[in-house]
């Protein structure tokens, strides 16, 4: 069902937050076989992510969890890596983030989506590192509402997956 917003509560559009960057894949992130290494990938991805985050709630973030990440298609020594992260849901203390990482050629014209992930944030207190509140998410765009409804899910799912180790342990 969907959140009721609170009058008491700020919210904030996913555009308001999202973030754009971009670098060249140089060798040093590469693999021996001259594509991109998957940590160095995952490093890049988590950094814009948490950028996304930290302009949403505007306060100290952790990365709770990477949740997904699809490495579709290999990004070569000499591609442009554009990045593009936005805030697709808030929870009370928590925050998902989805990245798209885009492979560009400039000297072939080509262009496709490399990866995608989703990765959880949470903000803390600067002085106790505890959760502390969020702001709202309020997609604005079919397209902000449809990663709002399926990130939704994604958390719910977390959290019942989390609750079930937790009876286990
Ligand atoms: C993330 C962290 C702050 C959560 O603290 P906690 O006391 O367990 O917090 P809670 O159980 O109250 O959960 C707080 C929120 O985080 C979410 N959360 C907690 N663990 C999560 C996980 N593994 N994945 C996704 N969300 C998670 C909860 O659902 C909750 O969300 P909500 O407030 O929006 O409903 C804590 O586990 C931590 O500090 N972890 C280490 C983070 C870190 O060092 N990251 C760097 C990577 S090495």
């Amino acid at each position: 069902m969907e959140k009721q917003e609170t009058p008491d509560r700020v919210y904030k559009s996913p555009r308001q937050s999202a973030v754009e960057t971009r670098f060249l894949l140089m060798p040093s992130q590469a693999n021996p076989y001259g594509t991109a290494f998957g940590g160095a990938i995952v490093a890049e991805i988590d950094m814009v992510a948490s950028m996304a985050a930290q302009r949403h709630c505007e306060g100290l973030v952790v990365t709770a969890g990477i949740d997904s990440i699809q490495f579709e298609q290999p990004i070569y020594i000499g591609d442009q890596v554009a990045l593009r992260a936005c805030v697709n849901y808030a929870g009370n203390t928590s925050m998902e983030v989805g990245v798209q990482v885009v492979r560009e050629n400039p000297l072939r014209s080509e262009s496709c989506v490399a990866t995608t992930a989703h990765l959880t944030f949470v903000a803390i207190d600067e002085t106790t590192r505890k959760p502390i509140a969020v702001p709202g998410l309020r997609p604005e765009t079919e397209e902000e509402k449809r990663r709002y409804d399926n990130a939704r899910r994604r958390v719910q799912r977390r959290k019942e997956l989390r609750s079930k180790k937790d009876k286990r342990a």
